[in-house]
């Protein structure tokens, strides 16, 4: 069976950047593109030109620096974003414009005071303007998540008609279930005439922390696109995360779904943005996280000396992380203690293993880790009950 190819739909510089006190300037956002097109992202969607003059001064400048990815801009489903979207991408090697409009009845009523029939017209109206700019025209049916599949379905038809080439099933709020989602992507699939010339993609939010988990079930239904960010940073709860979606279809092989991402700089680049957008990446985060190789119960470090893989599930080099590392805590066993006095350059009997195992759980009952600082210090205290001369 052939491994099929998901596009990797960067977001951070445009949803990412949404989040309260993350605002990049032009130098920050374009470090960031230049290392997202180094990573191999397909599309960067770079902004939204008209929310801002800086913002479209942006997006100018990522489309004339980037140069393998395809460069997008969002825009509303109003004639002025879109020919300002199209301005601010006309260095782009590959321009796309990201046009669309709420599809929910939720958003139709209060949002737009508006009506089924009349979001199609507008829809259509603003993905034919968009093709006069470029044949690549990505639609999003924002609130797909919560909209009726039979008109999304319609909404879908009539934009691909129109010239759509991508079609994006927002989960905007976050709602969906993971087996929900997948049944949309599969609906559409099967309902959406003319849906063999398009792409669908997957944008998922985080609020029930379901985001990597609907974009995942998206894929494994039809979708060939997923819009991410990296550390899974967004509005509110956040983006499905780029690392997380990326290695599971890597740790997945039977998936038959791939990417052209360069896994090894994955760390880096989550380290990158999270300097930049003066943003912290929680210690426990899938794949970047401080503490996503680390071992610090008793049980696990002896696993994972004797082999790495009784505890890990991917290969610490495969996202630029050096190597798995061995934590000492109060729950930490003899063999993580002979194993790190044994890296800072003592060969430990087993009887002055005895000893100091009663001095460092003494020491470590009292803090939160115990330091190479620390280890050598109980070693030293113990000095003179040891058979071998430290
Ligand atoms: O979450 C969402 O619906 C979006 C669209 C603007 C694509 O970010
Ligand atoms: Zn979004």
């Amino acid at each position: 069976m052939s491994t099929e190819h998901i596009d990797i739909f960067d977001t951070t510089l445009r949803d990412g950047e949404q989040v309260p006190g993350c605002k990049l300037n032009t130098a920050q956002k374009l470090k960031i593109a230049d290392a997202l097109d180094n990573l191999g992202v397909d599309i960067i969607e770079a902004g939204f030109p008209i929310s801002s003059p800086g913002d479209f001064h942006s997006v100018e400048e990522i489309a004339k620096l980037v140069k393998n990815a395809t460069v997008c801009g969002l825009s509303r489903a109003v004639q002025k974003d879109i020919e300002v979207a199209a301005e601010a991408l006309k260095y782009a090697k590959r321009p796309r414009i990201h046009t669309g409009i709420g599809t929910s009845d939720s958003h139709i009523k209060h949002k737009f005071n508006s009506t089924r029939e009349k979001i199609i017209e507008q829809a259509v109206e603003a993905v034919k303007f968009a093709r006069n700019f470029t044949s690549d025209v990505e639609f999003y049916a924002e609130d797909a998540g919560r909209t009726d599949n039979a008109f999304l379905a319609e909404v879908c038809t009539a934009v691909v008609k129109a010239g759509a080439t991508v079609l994006n099933i927002p989960d905007t709020t976050g709602y969906c279930l993971p087996d929900e989602y997948g049944a949309k992507i599969k609906y559409l699939t099967e309902h959406v005439v003319g849906i063999e010339k398009v792409k669908l993609s997957c944008h998922c939010h985080n609020d029930l922390g379901l985001a990597t988990a609907n974009a995942i079930a998206g894929v494994i239904n039809g979708a060939r696109q997923i819009e991410c960010t990296i550390n899974g940073i967004g509005e509110r709860a956040g983006n499905t995360a780029l690392e997380e979606v990326v290695m599971i279809l890597r740790q997945h092989p039977a998936l038959h779904l791939s990417t052209n991402i360069k896994t090894q700089q994955l760390t880096g680049l989550s380290r990158m943005v999270s300097q930049e957008m003066g943003m912290t990446v929680q210690a426990n985060k899938a794949i970047v996280g401080e503490n996503a190789f680390a071992h610090s119960s008793g049980i696990h470090q002896d696993g994972v000396i004797k082999n790495r893989e009784t505890y890990e599930i991917i290969d610490p080099a495969d996202v630029g992380v050096t190597e798995s590392s061995i934590v000492l805590t109060a729950r930490s066993g003899r063999s993580a203690l002979a194993y790190t006095a044994k890296k800072i350059g003592y060969e430990l009997t087993k009887n002055d293993l005895d000893i100091i195992y009663l001095e460092f759980l003494k020491f470590a009952d009292n803090c939160k880790q115990v330091q190479d600082n620390d280890l050598h210090h109980i070693i030293a205290l113990s000095k003179n009950r040891l058979q071998i001369n430290y």
